[in-house]
């Protein structure tokens, strides 16, 4: 397989500029300001495929932002993997927390990527996974590798819940026909540690409001008085959540599996350090669910998280005030066997239920999604895992991840197909964060394990591995 490090090694300067000019377009899913340049960048990766070789390269519209799909079928009696993944990126803000423009990408170095990273929003969530799929399929292209079919579906909605992606799976079932579908949206536990992530986690994302006096009001006037609608929420919110850090909401932990013993050896076996792990973030402590270990609190246990919270004066000085309204963004990642119709139901009766009569609560769920895994004894599980073997000298652990892609779960559901998360980032990369990089040897490393990964793919297919 010399071609593939000679292809990569002829053409990386070009596989990273184009990538940069990728990452220029502020194709910000979430802000209506920027919807010109969402489309703008869907056919920015139209004309990717195109130039990479595929057909039938189709901008596909949708009520929202449109799906990027593209094709190459060389032989009915290959298998067919679709690549899956997004050039929608997240807000960028707070802007003022960016060494460099978040779309104006940079390369530096950094100590965990002594080769240096490319800074700007979207670099490893997910344009430059995605980028890797298009110059690997290049790569097989013009090196005459190709040995499977391969499908292209990329999307501008996942950072916004992927809404209208479930319509456009539902009703092009046959195009999107296939035997393993490909993502790279993931990371790996370290450039020396590869992994491959097993386990997505659901969500279930509510907005809450809490209403007490009709208007703003003196604080001093009406203070102690009054309900106060941001202490209540502050309080409220507290409650969720017990000594133990166990979530109190009735019946939240009722479908959650118990982890057997096997399972929790499988965890602890995965490489990780406690203090590397603070040290990186800072900390002096962890904090989660007593009882549980740190990669098992993000790996495999339900959690809940405040988002954000406002209400009141924020401004400069000091204002007295007691606000008419406080909110605050609640998140609850699941794990198999809770689903997200049952947990948005559970959290908004329970929240109804501890609001004191003083205050009225609205509550308004958000894009939610179910929980995923993945086994690791199906082909398309191996070939990613020989591929990653190849090309890190390592074979990968199987890692669950306390991240969501909610279409995953859909896709399997739909399309009656498994999905390999076969990621490259870290999770230093600081997506979602000010300061989004992605390591230019991750990205290399992409490109050069994705055709591996196909090679593999169809010698499974045809037994021969
Ligand atoms: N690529 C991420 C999810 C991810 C990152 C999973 C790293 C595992 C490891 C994806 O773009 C994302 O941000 N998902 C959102 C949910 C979505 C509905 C906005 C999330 O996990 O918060
Ligand atoms: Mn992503
Ligand atoms: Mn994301």
């Amino acid at each position: 397989m010399e071609h593939i490090k000679n292809y990569i090694d002829q053409n990386k300067n070009r596989f990273l500029d184009e990538l940069i000019d990728l990452l220029k377009i502020p194709s910000i899913s979430a802000d209506p300001a920027y919807a010109k340049d969402v489309l703008n960048c869907a056919e920015q990766v139209k004309t990717s495929l195109i130039e990479a070789g595929a057909d039938n390269v189709e901008i596909c519209e949708t009520p929202g932002y449109p799906i990027v799909y593209g094709e190459k079928i060389i032989d009915k009696n290959k298998p067919t993997v679709l690549v899956y993944g997004h050039y929608d990126v997240q807000p960028a803000d707070p802007l003022e927390l960016w060494d460099s423009g978040p779309f104006e990408p940079i390369i530096k170095k950094t100590d965990i990527h002594p080769q240096g990273a490319i800074f700007a929003r979207g670099a490893c969530d997910d344009k430059g996974q995605m980028y890797m799929h298009v110059k690997a399929f290049e790569l097989m292209m013009k090196t005459n590798s190709l040995d499977c079919n391969v499908k292209f579906m990329i999307e501008g909605e996942e950072e916004v819940g992927s809404n209208n992606l479930e319509e456009f799976v539902k009703n092009n079932k046959e195009k999107l026909t296939c035997d393993a579908i490909l993502i790279s949206d993931t990371g790996i536990i370290a450039n020396d540690t590869p992994s491959i992530t097993t386990g997505l986690k659901g969500l279930s994302y509510m907005e809450v409001e809490v209403t007490g006096p009709n208007r703003d009001l003196h604080s001093g006037l009406y203070g102690g008085a009054v309900a106060n609608p941001i202490n209540i929420l502050c309080e409220m919110i507290a409650s969720l959540k017990n000594e133990d850090n166990r979530i109190t909401i009735d019946g939240f932990y009722d479908n959650v599996l118990d982890l057997s013993n096997e399972e929790r050896e499988d965890i602890a076996r995965a490489p990780f350090s406690l203090d590397k792990y603070k040290a990186a973030l800072d900390l002096s402590d962890v904090h989660g669910e007593k009882g549980y270990t740190t990669m098992e609190r993000t790996g495999i246990r339900p959690t809940l998280d405040v988002n954000g919270i406002w209400g009141g004066y924020i401004g400069e000085g000091a204002k007295t005030v007691i606000a008419s309204k406080a909110y605050a963004k609640i998140s609850m990642r699941l794990v198999p066997n809770q689903s997200d119709e049952e947990i948005t139901r559970k959290f908004t009766e329970h929240f109804q239920k501890i609001a004191p009569k003083s205050v009225s609560v609205k509550i308004m769920p958000h894009h939610g999604g179910e929980p995923y895994q993945s086994p690791t004894d199906i082909n398309a599980y191996k070939a990613a895992s020989m591929a990653m073997e190849t090309t890190y000298g390592k074979k990968p652990v199987p890692v669950k991840s306390g991240g969501s892609i909610p279409i995953v779960a859909l896709f399997e559901k739909e399309l009656n197909v498994k999905s390999i998360l076969m990621g490259f980032g870290l999770d230093s990369d600081a997506i979602h964060s000010p300061n989004e990089h992605y390591g230019i040897f991750n990205y290399l490393k992409g490109i050069e394990t994705i055709p591996h990964f196909y090679a593999n793919f169809n010698k499974l297919y045809e037994g021969k591995a």
